[in-house]
């Protein structure tokens, strides 16, 4: 059991049509770390996706009329309230996800910081005013909601992906209707809670919770319904794509923030010691289970031994645990199929050539936890460089040239993220320029920030979240032309 400061923010019901559901049938929330259950959570059918879709549909309106200030003071608000009760919320995401304390701390923050972007940002969703055509007329651009809203969120930032979304809906004035991952319905219940807390309406955010046979009847109910508007997902590219199409029928605007498979690029011209740094954060960080985590490490002949040897060193320096346990850096990952396709990405490689310099198998702890892995003599055709690997496992490729490099790093359906060191700054434009992903780091392995467009190119999405962009696909623009007559 998860014992709170505050026990209020431990729900067990979903929340459709203003009150907390319990639904007919229940699901066990499992702590990845113990195997314990945390929680029984309700499992909503289709016909409550339905009734939260009406309410939403009823909210429209008010939240449009609301005033932006009106809105901005309410994300605030609920910023605060996050903070205030940081350590519980972060408490419930280890609990649920595994990610180490420390960790879950900066993912609070990080999504406070979502809402506290988006509240200033309500009131910075100008429309415009054309120079008019012909005299006696006013060409005005109204930037409206774009209505009823679903999100579909992922397990691996059970908060930030949340506030990610709902801070843009709620600023743009867009209720929204909300399917967490269920495998992480505790940390989007508490933040429900919040909410309210924070005077967000009943129909202004609903949460649909249920087991992993429900998303596909729930997904197809947000997706199929005329009333839902807009549809925001973060997951999966080969999810992502069946619910894109479901969208099709009724012309929703779709954002998708979809896999990653980023490469990560180390050039002769590296500060190495820096590089390592940078590509220990871009990998391990939640266990390598992220969309941006660095799937492809490919280091210039000249420096590859040098990284592989101080990489391996600080991998081997990571401490595998509970991530309620302190000191612990990586946590376990978070079900079977995670580990399972880890284990499988390990062993294709090692098949196909590749040896493990640190780690190649499960730790001592058993369950889902899993030994910081460095391999080397990696190349394309193994899995972990034709698929996300979502692990604690680094695999090195070798380049020659930055041509090879950059075409390299491009040989993926993918463009989320790439990155790459090199001190050169000719080489820093060119190869910036020449990366086919939505983001670039350089000189750095982390570039998520609530002030800058999350977001990727090919296959990896649709949209961009965070930044001043970031309001765009939460709203319509309305062309109005006025003749004085
Ligand atoms: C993700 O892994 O989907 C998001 C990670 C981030 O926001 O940094």
């Amino acid at each position: 059991m998860v014992s709170l400061r505050d026990p209020e923010l431990l729900r067990h019901q979903a929340f459709v049509a203003g009150e907390w559901h319990g639904g007919a049938q229940q699901v066990a929330v499992t702590n990845p770390a113990t195997g314990e259950t945390l929680a029984e959570v309700a499992r909503c059918a289709p016909d409550d996706a339905e009734r939260a879709i009406a309410a939403a549909t009823d909210a429209a309106p008010r939240l449009k009329a609301s005033l932006a200030g009106d809105r901005a003071a309410v994300l605030h608000r609920f910023a605060d309230l996050m903070a205030e009760h940081a350590a519980d919320l972060a408490l419930l995401l280890t609990s649920e996800q595994g990610k180490p304390l420390a960790e879950a701390r900066g993912e609070i923050a990080y999504a406070a910081a979502f809402l506290r972007w988006f509240a200033e940002e309500a009131r910075r969703a100008y429309g415009e005013v054309i120079p008019p055509t012909k005299s006696g007329q006013r060409l005005l651009v109204l930037r409206e909601p774009v209505g009823v809203a679903a999100a579909i969120t992922p397990w691996n930032f059970p908060s930030a992906m949340i506030t990610r979304k709902l801070g843009a809906a709620y600023a743009a004035g867009c209720p929204l209707v909300l399917k967490p991952a269920e495998a992480t319905p505790l940390s989007a219940l508490a933040l429900r809670v919040l909410a309210t807390r924070a005077g967000i309406e009943p129909g202004a955010l609903q949460v649909l919770t249920g087991d992993a046979s429900d998303a596909a009847p729930l997904g197809k109910v947000l997706t199929r319904s005329p009333l839902v508007r807009k549809l925001s997902f973060t997951g999966s590219t080969e999810v992502g794509k069946i619910l894109l199409r479901q969208c099709a029928d009724t012309v929703k605007k779709v954002s998708l923030e979809l896999g990653g498979n980023a490469p990560f690029l180390v050039f002769d011209d590296a500060d190495v010691d820096a590089a390592v740094e940078g590509c220990l954060v871009a990998k391990m960080r939640n266990a390598g289970q992220t969309c941006v985590a660095a799937n492809r490490i490919l280091v210039q002949d000249a420096v590859h031994d040098a990284f592989v040897e101080r990489f391996a060193a600080r991998m081997a320096a990571m401490k595998v645990g509970p991530g309620t346990e302190p000191g612990v850096t990586v946590g376990p990952l978070v079900d079977a199929p995670t580990f399972d396709k880890v284990r499988e990405h390990v062993a294709d490689a090692q098949d196909l050539g590749a040896t493990a310099v640190l780690g190649g198998e499960p730790h001592a702890l058993g369950r889902t936890f899993y030994t910081p892995t460095v391999l080397t003599g990696v190349t394309g055709d193994m899995k972990m460089c034709r698929e996300e690997t979502f692990g604690p496992v680094a695999g090195v490729q070798r380049f020659k040239d930055e041509d090879e490099a950059i075409s390299t790093a491009n040989a993926t359906r993918a463009g989320l993220v790439a990155y790459f060191y090199s001190r050169d700054v000719g080489r820093a434009f060119r190869v910036a320029e020449a990366l086919e992903a939505g983001m670039v780091g350089v000189n750095t392995g982390l570039v998520s920030s609530p002030v800058a467009p999350f977001g990727g190119v090919k296959e990896s999405g649709l949209g961009r979240e965070g930044s001043r962009h970031g309001l765009d696909d939460w709203t319509e623009l309305k062309y109005v032309a006025l003749s004085l007559g």
